[in-house]
């Protein structure tokens, strides 16, 4: 499949998406939210993708946000519209994806680009990389569930004040927080990631489906985590991975998970 505002690249394993607008440093218009959709649904029901990694274009960005020049002049119902169908299409639809997404930061993650970033299961950067949520300083709040997100990774004082001050953090500071796992150089970025990948990719990938849902749901109103992580837990009893994994740890042997 081509698209027209990304990239789509699958070897060994891993679809690595890349965000492909550098002249507008990555920003997120309508149809590169569309076509990451459809990007991360195609990769999540691949079979042979074990890993996606979300990365941006050129040397400057990751993303630079929401593209500002489409809701510039938008009214009330249209904001509102904006955010729902931005969180339903691509935020909330990557963070419960079953495979496990890395977003792999390599220049300024703002606004929406942070929003994405956070939506992803989690982060490395390279340390050029800069984040913050500047909404406040263009007269509007995160939409894209940058208010919910930022206090879930570091917690709410360092949340309200990244908000208010609409200012950018460095990956010193990004550490510090716990916004991202690693830091790097930039050409050492994604082969960083991608190593993190094949560690990933050794083990069961439908164990790994369970513990997605189950830590998600740790942060979802009205739903018990740790009753998820029972189901989720119990389920596991019943896969072929696990009968590979038990059996081949008791025989001393390197597990060959069927991903069944
Ligand atoms: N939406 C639309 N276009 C954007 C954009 C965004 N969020 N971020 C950058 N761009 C565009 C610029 O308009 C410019 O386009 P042009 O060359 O056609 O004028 C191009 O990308 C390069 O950006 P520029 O501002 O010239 O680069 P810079 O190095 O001087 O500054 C930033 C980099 C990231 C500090 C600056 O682009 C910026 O503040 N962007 C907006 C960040 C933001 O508020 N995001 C949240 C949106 S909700």
């Amino acid at each position: 499949m081509t698209y027209e505002t990304i990239i789509a690249d699958f070897q060994n394993g891993i679809t690595t998406i890349t965000i492909n607008r550098p002249s507008k440093l990555n920003a997120l218009n309508k149809s590169t939210i569309q076509e990451l959709h459809d990007a991360l649904d195609a990769a999540n029901k691949d079979v042979n993708t074990k890993v996606i990694i979300v990365t941006g274009s050129g040397e400057k960005a990751f993303v630079a946000g929401a593209d500002i020049s489409e809701f510039a002049h938008f009214d009330v119902a249209n904001g509102g519209k904006l955010a729902a169908k931005g969180q339903e299409l691509l935020f909330d639809f990557v963070e419960n994806l079953s495979t496990p997404v890395i977003a792999a930061v390599n220049g300024f993650a703002l606004g929406g680009g942070l929003e994405l970033a956070m939506a992803c299961h989690f982060r490395v950067a390279s340390d050029n990389a800069k984040m913050g949520l500047p909404e406040t300083s263009l007269g509007v709040i995160p939409g894209y569930g940058g208010t919910q997100r930022l206090p879930q990774l570091v917690g709410k004082g360092r949340a309200m004040e990244m908000v208010m001050t609409a200012g950018m953090i460095d990956t010193n500071q990004a550490l510090a927080y716990g916004l991202v796992n690693h830091v790097t150089t930039q050409e050492e970025l994604l082969p960083l990631a991608e190593k993190i990948a094949s560690k990933i990719m050794r083990n069961s990938s439908v164990a790994i489906k369970g513990a997605i849902k189950a830590v998600n749901a740790n942060f979802k109103d009205g739903v018990d985590g740790y009753q998820v992580e029972i189901e989720e837990f119990g389920k596991c009893f019943g896969t072929e991975d696990f009968t590979e994994g038990t059996t081949a740890f008791l025989e001393k042997r390197k597990a060959d998970f069927p991903g069944k």
